[in-house]
């Protein structure tokens, strides 16, 4: 079995280890991957925004799947080439990852499926924007750009002045590029975030364990914004039976409007969910596996990843798999980031990395090699130490000496991944 993983992030890192450790005869390619990816693949120095030269790689290595990691090669339609060629391909097609690259596109799906999710409108002139938030929404406000924005075009507003700052910002200014050619005004929702994620053939669900971002950087929740600064599953709050009613009130019914649509869906469907007092509500959708939940989530997978995305990914039906198995236990991801991210990172200090072990995996996302063959920083978010446990307190411990003991100028980390889950049981 020869597989083509798209993408070089540490997201990519979990998939390439979980692949590898499934099937030790998987012959893993990885464009363009990464140090890390490197010690289970082969690396070709092919970019994920160069689409000819994938497919074209994809062709000439005759691989039996490609598995697409980021967005951005999805909005751009790689999974739509490589299936005109024949070539099994995991993940949407672009029109499908609309659900994710298009807020407005996303929202009006949500409303006209009934899938429980916070009021919004769309707005492409900044003075109607401002208008919605004066006369209809008033604060606290959620202003968002429609298109992809890195995960930054989502700007919490707690008063109104902020919220026309932010339409400023997204549509004058045009902070987030083409992203803010609309922005949505939505309505704010109080409760907790919760992810979940599921593995779809279009109409049927494999669901994983729930998992929780931590955006802030700062410990405590506090600080900017950033891509995620850590995660950890399982979380007690995601029970079977939420779980079972967001398939049910939210999973299903978007996947069935996506179909009618005429662009099902077809991949990891990412659900960012917010639990609210009036339940579970949609914040946003995500045509892709989440980054840094993957690190924490697929070290705990028992049963095999790559059965339900070959099946999806050539078209087969996963409506009679039995569900994922789990290992018990808890798993705590630490990103452990550059000097001045999320502003602008320092790059080329170089690493020194703890080793894996069994209770640890270390995940490189912005590393690379310099000229000299020395691991150097080469991004905001440097690498990820993944803790697995009996308990969470385990697993945090281990991440975070795990996080510890990597080694470059100017690292910093959270040291309070999970803390929601710790005060839950009274830690
Ligand atoms: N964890 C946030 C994301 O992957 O978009």
């Amino acid at each position: 079995m020869k597989i083509l993983l798209v993408g070089s992030g540490g997201r990519e890192h979990a998939l390439a280890d979980a692949l590898v450790r499934e099937n030790t005869t998987i012959e893993l390619l990885a464009a363009p991957g990464n140090p890390g990816i490197a010690q289970r693949a082969r690396t070709v120095p092919v970019k994920v925004g160069e689409l000819d030269r994938l497919v074209a790689l994809a062709e000439e290595e005759q691989v039996d799947l490609v598995v697409v990691g980021p967005e951005a090669p999805l909005a751009d339609g790689l999974v739509d080439r490589l299936r005109l060629r024949g070539i099994a391909a995991f993940g949407p097609t672009r029109e499908a990852a609309e659900i994710e690259t298009s807020k407005h596109v996303a929202k009006s799906l949500m409303t006209r499926a009934g899938v429980p999710t916070a009021r919004a409108e769309t707005h492409r002139t900044a003075e109607e924007a401002h208008t919605a938030v004066r006369e209809r929404f008033g604060a606290p406000v959620v202003i968002k750009a429609s298109g992809l924005a890195a995960g930054k075009g989502v700007i919490v507003c707690a008063t109104e002045r902020e919220a026309h700052a932010a339409i400023d910002r997204i549509m004058d200014d045009r902070a987030f590029g083409d992203a803010g050619n609309e922005v949505l005004v939505e309505a704010f929702m109080q409760g907790e975030e919760l992810s979940l994620f599921a593995l779809t053939d279009g109409t049927d669900v494999l669901t994983m364990l729930p998992a929780q971002d931590h955006k802030r950087l700062l410990d405590g929740d506090d600080g900017p914004n950033t891509g995620g600064m850590g995660a950890y599953t399982p979380v007690s709050i995601g029970t079977p039976s939420l779980i079972d009613d967001v398939t049910e009130r939210i999973l299903l019914p978007t996947l069935h409007a996506l179909r009618k649509r005429g662009s099902p869906f077809t991949g990891l469907l990412y659900a960012g969910l917010m639990l609210t007092e009036e339940g579970p509500q949609v914040v946003e959708f995500n045509c892709r596996f989440g980054d840094p939940e993957t690190q924490a989530l697929l070290p705990l997978l028992e049963s095999s990843l790559l059965d339900p995305m070959l099946a999806i990914a050539r078209g087969a039906r996963i409506g009679n798999m039995s569900p994922l198995a789990w290992r018990a236990g808890a798993s705590v991801t630490t990103v452990v980031a550059a000097a001045n991210y999320p502003e602008t990172p320092r790059t080329g200090d170089e690493i020194t990395l703890p080793d894996d072990d069994a209770t640890r995996r270390v995940y490189h996302a912005g590393t690379a090699r310099d000229a000299s063959g020395r691991l150097v920083t080469s991004g905001g978010r440097v690498v990820a130490v993944t803790g697995l446990g009996a308990t969470l307190r385990d697993a945090q411990r281990v991440s975070r000496a795990g996080a510890e003991a990597v080694g470059f100028e100017g690292a910093h980390f959270r040291t309070d991944i999970g803390w929601r889950e710790a005060a839950r049981h009274g830690a």
